[in-house]
């Protein structure tokens, strides 16, 4: 959760007096205190860089050129200053070219280290072939993709298939400000910058850097999360608030708005441009402070990067379409990692379940009402007084036997582990890593001692890996005391959250290992410490099973890239409005385009009081969240599901049982984002991407290839407008009815109840569904499957389904099935998926897992109705009229079923279908 008061209040007021005022205060008025948090204009290397003319200052010197197979050399001359700089252009096998821009001779500056990528990605090089060179250019080409490089002024083109796709620096506004003596005609700001009673020392003096991207044809672009606003960026020099640049500085935002450039708790600085015939992705892995603006003119995109320190180490992803930069990207950041299958479960959240009676009754309010979950959260006051990995032992005496509790009906636990250590000589952790020397130093090179939680506190500087080793060990089972096999972790406040630092956080003057400034690193904290957690549960699932161990399961609010090896995020402190349901759709999608796909809001919104309306809208949006999550501030009223009387009970409860229905899509779409960085939830672009009225739709997403969701975000709504692309078939997800095909792209007006959202299955895609409710994932492990089989205009359709144990890494052996169904000229076949390329091994693994249904959506009509011969077998089944879903209303007999034909779902079968 955020600074729950500003840190001015924390400064001044005792503690014990803030708390009675906050639990006093009965009215909840949301409050983003802009005043806080820094404009560009009040950052001096923002506001000498933004939109200064630069003039032609950089020159490649055409005698420096050196070209190596797949590298590229050349020094550029920052002319004014008489100054040299080493520029080096790669081409890698997977889909990228990379730039970088140094010094020469090096200064040492910071350069994000090279754990938060993926080991052996730079030996997969791909040789440039030199097209022709004069005195003024240089043109090369390597696979589809052509760079051309101009001398006097260094620019750089780039065609990917014969498409212009990015120019860089032909709005000559690249600058590079070269580490320099302080010199006293320097001007203020630059050695020394105050702001909100606070004095950065800033050592180094100005070291900024700002690229110039221009997107040649291009409308949209997306990514660079996280904020608060539309999936295809916005220009920023627009009316207030889109006149400040976007912002990536990783920030606990107090009540953060739902529309605004501003930048919030993580920062993945990876944009995507989408035109007609081409995606291109750029990276710039920095972890400084950065602010992008972007401008839309004259038919294309033009973008400014400026951050504070670092080098330029840009990647261009030239796949080509949005699946292949997605993939190139996981093939240079790492795929997302495949998480437990409890965990796409429901989670039950509140700040705070007060003591072991409180988790006793909320677990079995879930069984009373009969609704899944699979976790219940502590947050920080289930600790001895905010010390981590303690316990309060009077409201929890006895945390294992609470958790094995729910361990016996399938469930988990989560408790929150925050990077703050309170500064108690007599707490284990604070002693022993003060000791150890394992704290972030201010400028003076002493412990930071900043306030947080607990108070007084140290932060654990996780940017060094000896200190992450240390953190990592505290969880196993032996030093967490209370902790069991069953209890996963929560990391909050990792941005990190400072209450009384600059812009709540630290200041840039901090020290961390090696020297290194905390401006240079800043946004790789919040990664580098979910991380270190990550790695600490890892190894208790070693200790407890050398073999296989157990996949760690890990929440952070702060992330960078990197994070999706690690763990999920989830949005952070949101609000109980529907516009905060709303825009969490964009925010989602934003993350997932960035490499970032397990997310989620809190469901209900964490600041205020959700009304019935709103808290089922936002279930029934949130089933489809990749990370599903109730949550809730403490000042709120409880809002478990079943508190809204019974119609909220059941619309609640089919909400998150459709969300378990398709637990087997889910775990499949996850093994696609394991394997070649596939989002869950996409923008329809995504998967239809030469469709440009959608290119800007962010009111609604596809779940997968073959869903669409359109989620309700206003009150008393009885009708809504859902846009279904053209050329594909939809059906109701509800009925199964066909929706009238249409050659071009569609709004069709569509009644709604509060029963349900409009959710559409996509023609020629198969879905596999589990359709008994169950209290838990556990509890569904040995349940049989329905196949949705929705036809498209050919009557083909495709799908897969990918299994395992759902926990451990047993897959990464081998230890998994992975099933590729087709429907074709009326029959169905299940084979094994071929496996992706690198490295993953066949599936061996065979489950006593049958498909009970196969339900077919868009069967052309037929007078006397249609039989199913399944292999081998001589007899023929009818298909019968039913319901699509064995939960589904009465009345929805759109489909046509073939009931129990017990396919096991590890082996080849088939079945084909004719008509009687
Ligand atoms: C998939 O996820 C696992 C577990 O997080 C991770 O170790 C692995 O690198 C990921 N990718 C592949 C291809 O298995």
């Amino acid at each position: 959760m955020a600074a729950i008061a500003a840190p001015r209040l924390l400064r001044a007021v005792p503690i014990v007096v803030l708390c009675s005022l906050l639990l006093h205060s009965t009215q909840h008025v949301l409050a983003f205190k802009e005043h806080e948090f820094k404009k560009c204009a009040q950052t001096s290397f923002c506001s000498r860089n933004r939109n200064v003319p630069q003039g032609a200052n950089f020159e490649i010197i055409p005698a420096s050129i050196s070209l190596n197979t797949a590298t590229l050399t050349a020094t550029l001359l920052n002319k004014p200053y008489g100054k040299h700089l080493q520029l080096t252009l790669t081409s890698h096998a997977d889909g990228f070219v990379r730039l970088m821009v140094d010094e020469s001779p090096s200064v040492g500056r910071y350069q994000v280290p090279s754990d938060i990528l993926i080991s052996g990605w730079e030996n997969k090089k791909q040789g440039f072939t030199e097209n022709s060179r004069t005195a003024s250019s240089i043109t090369l080409t390597t696979g589809e993709t052509k760079l051309e490089l101009n001398f006097q002024p260094f620019t750089l083109a780039i065609t990917v298939k014969g498409q212009p796709a990015l120019q860089i620096n032909s709005r000559n506004l690249f600058n590079f400000e070269h580490r320099r003596q302080k010199q006293d005609s320097d001007p203020a700001g630059y050695w020394e910058e105050s702001w909100g009673g606070h004095t950065d020392s800033k050592p180094k003096g100005p070291e900024a850097l700002s690229l110039d991207l221009v997107f040649p044809g291009f409308q949209h672009v997306y990514g660079i999360p996280e904020r608060a606003t539309s999936l295809s960026l916005r220009a920023t020099n627009g009316a207030a608030p889109y006149g400040e640049p976007y912002r990536l500085y990783n920030l606990d935002v107090f009540e953060y708005l739902d529309d605004h450039p501003f930048g919030l708790y993580g920062s993945i600085p990876m944009m995507l441009a989408h035109k007609k015939g081409l995606t291109l992705g750029v990276l710039w892995l920095n972890s400084a402070e950065m602010f992008v603006d972007v401008v839309k003119e004259r038919g294309q995109v033009g973008s400014q990067w400026v951050a504070e320190s670092g080098i330029v180490d840009l990647f261009v992803f030239t796949a080509g379409s949005p699946a292949g930069v997605l993939a190139a990207y996981a093939r240079l950041a790492g795929p997302s990692a495949m998480p437990q299958l409890f965990s796409l479960g429901y989670h039950q959240c509140r700040w705070n379940y007060k003591d072991e009676a409180d988790v006793k009754a909320v677990d079995a309010g879930f069984d009373t009402h009969d609704i899944p979950y699979d976790v219940l959260w502590l947050d920080i006051e289930h600790t001895n007084g905010k010390r981590y990995l303690t316990w309060d032992s009077s409201l929890f005496p006895s945390p294992a036997p609470m958790q094995l509790d729910l361990a016996s009906r399938g469930r988990r636990m989560v408790t929150i582990v925050d990077p703050h250590v309170k500064r108690d000589p007599g707490y284990y952790v604070f002693a022993e890593a003060e000791a150890a020397g394992h704290y972030v130093k201010n400028k003076y090179n002493t412990d930071f001692d900043g306030w947080c939680w607990p108070g007084s506190s140290s932060y654990l500087d996780v940017t060094s890996p000896a200190v992450r080793q240390w953190w990592a060990q505290q969880f196993t089972l032996d030093r967490y005391s209370g902790s069991t096999p069953h209890l996963y972790i929560w990391n909050d406040m990792n941005e990190p959250s400072v209450f009384n630092g600059p812009e709540i956080t630290m200041p840039k003057d901090n020290l961390h290992a090696g020297g290194v400034e905390h401006r240079d690193t800043h946004n790789l904290y919040g990664v580098y410490y979910h991380m270190a957690t990550a790695e600490g549960l890892q190894l208790r699932g070693q200790q407890a099973d050398p073999q296989d161990g157990d996949r760690p399961f890990v929440l952070s609010r702060a992330f960078f890239t990197g994070t999706q090896r690690v763990g999920p995020i989830w949005t952070g402190d949101n609000a109980a409005q529907w516009s905060h349901l709303r825009v969490s759709v964009p925010m989602v999608l934003s993350l997932g385009l960035a490499g970032l796909p397990n997310v989620g809001a809190d469901v209900g919104g964490f600041f205020g009081n959700p009304d019935a309306e709103l808290l089922t809208r936002w279930y029934q949006l949130g089933a489809y969240y990749p990370f599903f999550r109730g949550h809730a501030h403490l000042e709120t009223q409880r809002r478990e599901p079943w508190l809204f009387g019974p119609e909220a009970t059941a619309r609640i409860r089919a909400a998150i049982r459709t969300r378990y229905s398709l637990l087997p899509y889910i775990y499949t779409l996850f093994r696609a984002a394991n394997t070649s960085g596939q989002p869950i939830l996409r923008p329809l672009w995504f998967e239809f991407p030469e469709h440009e009225e959608l290119f800007a739709v962010d009111e609604e997403f596809l779940a997968g290839p073959a869903m669409l969701v359109k989620p309700v975000v206003a009150p008393g709504v009885g009708q809504v407008e859902v846009t279904l692309p053209g050329g594909a078939r939809w059906y109701d997800a509800a009925t199964g009815a066909l929706v009238p095909p249409a050659a071009k792209t569609k709004s069709h007006r569509v009644q709604v109840t509060l029963d349900a959202i409009p959710v559409y299955y996509r023609g020629g895609h198969i879905v596999p569904r589990r359709e008994r409710p169950r209290r838990s994932t556990a509890a569904q492990a040995a349940d049989p499957l329905t196949l949705v089989v929705a036809l498209d205009e050919q009557g083909g359709a495709e799908g897969e389904l990918y299994m395992d144990d759902g926990r451990s890494f047993a897959f990464q052996r081998g230890g998994y099935l992975h099933r590729r169904f087709v429907f074709r000229s009326m029959k169905l076949v299940s084979s094994a998926q071929q496996v992706p390329a690198g490295g993953v091994p066949e599936g061996t693994l065979t489950l006593p897992v049958s498909i009970e249904r196969v339900v077919f959506l868009g069967l052309p009509p037929s007078r006397r109705g249609y039989k199913a011969v399944v292999g081998g077998s001589r007899q023929a089944v009818p298909l019968e009229a039913g319901p699509l879903s064995l939960v589904a209303a009465p009345g929805a007999e759109a489909a046509l079923v073939l009931r129990k034909p017990d396919l096991p779902v590890s082996h080849d079968w088939e079945v084909e279908i004719v008509a009687v």
